[in-house]
């Protein structure tokens, strides 16, 4: 029986050629080789390159992602990366790849792959007896709704047992992201109040300036639920709304989780809003008439004795006037008392800011006297930015990698949250509510301004916390 703690002795990137290694995965395994991994690394794809193409092609991504390369760490790179060309649809094509991992006892392999194709190159490592003793990396989407995500679960799980599965959600790579546990359990002040009794709403937004640039074709399939409120904006919430786990362990921490969701009521679609930004129909790749969301906002409801009738929005969208990832937690007003029977207006509420991958930080809001003669509160930030104060942040890729060749798996998605996840969208999937055209850089439909009217409204990233 395999070691699950053995560190994999051979990495092998399936899509090497495509636009995840350029952008990601190169500057990621710099990374890795600068802090001392000397693992060989395999680039499988269907292009007819050789080694030395993919040697260039690396080099330039990390010209191109502004890593001052180090003459002595690029050459180590370099001199561990092999290329080796096959179809991804045919085992036979494997026999190349078998060859190269000779002696390789626990190989990664990492599916950067459409994910059309991830079941056949799961069933051809299986065929070819590559899978023993392996671990693989699945990149989102991990289905497309409920009953392909079981069935993709289980081809993978023919393969490659669950403690041998990484599936990959980059923002849980995200020091910020990572930081709302550690906010919550490191700080005993915070886990009294968390809960119903203080807690009013809780809101995420993930805003990107951007629309779908060269993705039309992908995104086009996809929408916004799919791609980023199933995994990303779903993984942070449920970091927000879970329990303190029992240990640091990757099962403990990955059962709290699993109980929020379980827990979560499926999305009501009439609570949803999905829109469409101008001039999406005609990115390269959307499908004419395309009704694909590029917008969407929801509200999450979760039944369990520490957050039922807190409601949990979140939206997320492309063509919006910021890229920027924030929670926001609002906790419930004070007792008026101290400012009753003056024309002063009610303290407001108290409120926690995560920023997330925009001046990463948090901040919490609290009242203070202004000066004057007259007893009347107005809001003060305490801030920290974590850049200034701790430095540098680690690559999510960088370390996500690393974990997935550790075998820690604390960072990845489990099949069973990942399904449940599924079940809490699937209303929306199957009865989705017409798309709202909204203009470029602004907030999306209006429909979606109303939804928090009893709550304060959504908080614009852009204000002061
Ligand atoms: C990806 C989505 O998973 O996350 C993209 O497919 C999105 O559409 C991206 O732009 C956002 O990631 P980040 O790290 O840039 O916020």
């Amino acid at each position: 029986m395999a070691d699950a703690t053995a560190a994999s002795d051979a990495l092998v990137l399936f899509g090497i050629t495509g636009d995840l290694a350029r952008r990601k995965l190169f500057p990621a395994l710099y990374r890795l080789v600068e802090h001392g991994s000397e693992i060989p690394i395999v680039g499988f794809a269907s292009s007819d390159w050789n080694t030395d193409h993919l040697r260039r092609r690396a080099r330039e991504s990390l010209e191109a992602d502004g890593i001052e390369v180090e003459g002595n760490v690029w050459s180590r790179l370099a001199s561990l990366l092999t290329y080796v060309r096959g179809d991804y649809r045919d085992a036979a094509t494997l026999d190349p790849l078998c060859a190269t991992l000779r002696g390789r006892e626990r190989p990664l392999f990492y599916l950067a792959i459409p994910p059309a194709l991830f079941e056949v190159v799961v069933e051809n490592l299986a065929a070819v007896g590559l899978n023993r003793n392996a671990r693989v990396v699945v990149e989102k989407p991990f289905g497309r709704d409920l009953g392909s995500s079981e069935r993709l679960g289980r081809v993978i799980a023919a393969a490659f047992p669950e403690e041998r599965t990484f599936r990959i959600d980059h923002y849980l790579g995200k020091e910020a992201v990572q930081d709302i546990m550690v906010f919550r359990f490191a700080n005993a002040i915070f886990e009294p109040i968390w809960n119903r009794r203080y807690v009013s709403s809780v809101q995420v937004t993930m805003a990107e300036e951007f629309g779908v640039e060269s993705r039309g074709r992908f995104y086009d399939g996809v929408g916004a639920l799919r791609d980023v409120v199933q995994n990303h904006v779903l993984q942070i919430l449920l970091l927000l709304a879970m329990e303190p786990p029992s240990s640091s362990g990757p099962e403990a921490v990955r059962d709290e989780k699993l109980k929020v969701l379980q827990a979560m009521r499926s999305l009501d679609p009439l609570a949803t809003v999905r829109g469409q930004y101008r001039g999406y129909s005609e990115e390269p790749g959307v499908a004419v008439g395309s009704d694909t969301e590029t917008y969407v906002a929801a509200r999450f409801e979760i039944d369990s004795w520490r957050w039922a009738g807190v409601p949990f929005f979140v939206r997320a969208g492309k063509a919006l006037p910021v890229n920027a990832t924030e929670a926001v937690i609002r906790f419930h007003h004070p007792p008026r008392l101290l400012f009753a029977g003056k024309d002063a207006p009610m303290p407001q509420r108290n409120a926690l800011y995560f920023r997330i991958g925009r001046s990463d930080g948090v901040t919490l809001q609290v009242q203070a006297k202004k000066p004057g003669a007259e007893m009347v509160s107005r809001p003060v930030d305490l801030d920290v930015d974590f850049h200034e104060v701790l430095g540098a942040a680690q690559e999510p890729y960088e370390r996500l990698l690393g974990d997935a060749m550790a075998g820690r798996q604390t960072l990845f998605a489990r099949a069973d949250s990942v399904n449940e996840s599924w079940r809490v969208i699937q209303p929306v999937l199957d009865r989705p509510q017409p798309v709202h055209v909204y203009d470029r850089g602004g907030w999306g439909p209006e429909a979606s301004f109303y939804m928090l009217a009893e709550y304060g409204g959504w908080h614009d990233p852009r204000d002061a916390a």
